[in-house]
């Protein structure tokens, strides 16, 4: 491997200068690009689009209930049929709720807060309350529990899942740590998928906290791109264990048809889905049953929707290639970068050379690319060696993408050359 410590200063100065010739030609074109976040792109929306033109003349759902007027809480059959067989969780332990999974994680840390779980103290009533984060992970993750109050713990990210034997020793010694946030398939922005091994370990573990909460964000759980990596169910392993009631199992349509205009779920054990659902019948009297109906008349099964996941697999392969091409050509066998080869989800994460991160993603906002902040992968915006960059490559074109990895890839190497040279 070329270390750029090995170079020469001579050497460094001329590739910096070459590196800044490029990166002021290309601020001169005048360039507008995002790869900031995991958007789906307008082809990809488009392919939902007769769930906006099909007719719905037929509003009367499976259990003969008038879909136009309130009734049932915890959504249609038909919907919770169609979730139960795609991610074998029972239907008996889910709710559809509204448009936003985000939105039910925000819930159910607030009832938490305010309520507790199953006759335990409500969080908001204790000293302390601690999560665990894997890191590199989602940045509206870590602000809703900033916005709790609850301290985040950072838990490394192995290649299968987060660091167990980390998360055991917490979970088992300090009351205080009361839960994981994980997005255990394709998670957000690594890619990583958790292995059978880490499932069981979660389901398991001993935990200080009688109330311990697996935050389980399924949300890439059907987003296979290169290959099909199947998910150990986390219902299977906390039954073992008589663990079922520590589950918060959410998901949703939002990276699979219209984001934010889709159905999202929640599904828990069968002790504590009793308690959400009281819960949930003072928030509301229903959701929306049209929206259910929409969805369910689109993909009628469960073929429907892995039917509906290769055509999106197809639009994002393109784009996932051009990014891991790209770097592969620009950074084999260097240090300059370092990145993540995910078999799907939306995300590529990279990491710069240590204290390189921000300056790429300054120099590249400068010339027209807008990237996700560096730091956001991070509890409370902190990358302690800031390195970590998540691409997200869905939203723009291929061209767009390809013009985006060209500028990318000269402000990692600006920003590398640049910190070298300051040692010099
Ligand atoms: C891990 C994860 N969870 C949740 C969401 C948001 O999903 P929703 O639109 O259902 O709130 C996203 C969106 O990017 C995500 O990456």
């Amino acid at each position: 491997m070329k270390t750029l410590a090995s170079l020469s200063k001579a050497q460094l100065l001329d590739m910096e200068k070459k590196l800044s010739e490029n990166y002021e030609e290309f601020k001169s074109r005048n360039i507008k690009l995002d790869m900031s976040r995991g958007k789906p792109s307008s082809d990809q929306l488009n392919l939902s689009n007769s769930i906006l033109s099909a007719p719905l003349d037929n509003y009367m759902t499976e259990q003969g209930i008038d879909a136009r007027n309130y009734g049932i809480l915890d959504g249609i059959d038909e919907v919770k049929r169609l979730f139960s067989e795609l991610l074998d969780i029972p239907s008996e332990n889910m709710i559809i709720g509204g448009n936003s999974s985000l939105n039910l994680i925000y819930d159910a840390m607030a009832r938490l807060y305010i309520f507790g779980a199953l006759g335990s103290t409500p969080w908001g009533k204790l000293d302390k309350v601690k999560i665990l984060c894997p890191v590199p992970g989602y940045d509206r993750h870590f602000a809703i529990c900033e916005e709790f109050g609850f301290e985040m713990v950072n838990i490394p990210m192995k290649k299968d899942g987060p660091d167990m034997d980390m998360v055991e020793s917490m979970a088992k010694n300090d009351p205080a740590v009361k839960g994981i946030m994980c997005v255990p398939l394709y998670s957000n922005p690594d890619g990583t998928c958790y292995s059978e091994e880490t499932v069981i370990r979660l389901a398991g573990m001993e935990t200080a906290a009688e109330d311990f909460k697996i935050f389980w964000d399924n949300a890439y759980g059907i987003h296979h791109v290169f290959k099909q990596v199947s998910l150990y169910n986390i219902f299977d392993a906390c039954r073992r264990f008589r663990t079922e009631d520590r589950i918060l199992y959410f998901f949703s349509t939002s990276k699979i048809t219209f984001p934010g205009s889709g159905i999202a779920l929640v599904a828990a054990g069968d002790e504590y889905i009793k308690e959400i659902k009281l819960h949930f019948g003072r928030q509301t009297i229903g959701y929306d049953k049209i929206n259910q109906l929409r969805v369910y008349n689109y993909f009628k099964n469960v073929d429907g929707m892995l039917e509906h996941m290769a055509a999106l697999a197809k639009e994002l392969k393109p784009k996932f290639s051009i990014v891991l091409e790209t770097l592969n050509q620009e950074f084999e066998d260097t240090d300059m970068l370092q990145w993540t080869k995910p078999l799907g989800g939306y995300f590529v994460s990279v990491n710069t050379m240590s204290h390189c991160a921000k300056e790429t993603v300054r120099l590249a906002k400068e010339a027209g690319l807008s990237l996700t902040s560096a730091g956001a992968t991070y509890p409370y915006g902190k990358d302690p060696l800031d390195q970590n960059i998540r691409i997200a490559p869905s939203y723009p074109t291929c061209d767009e993408l390809e013009l985006a990895m060209q500028l990318f890839c000269i402000c990692v190497k600006l920003a590398a050359v640049r910190k070298v040279l300051e040692y010099k």
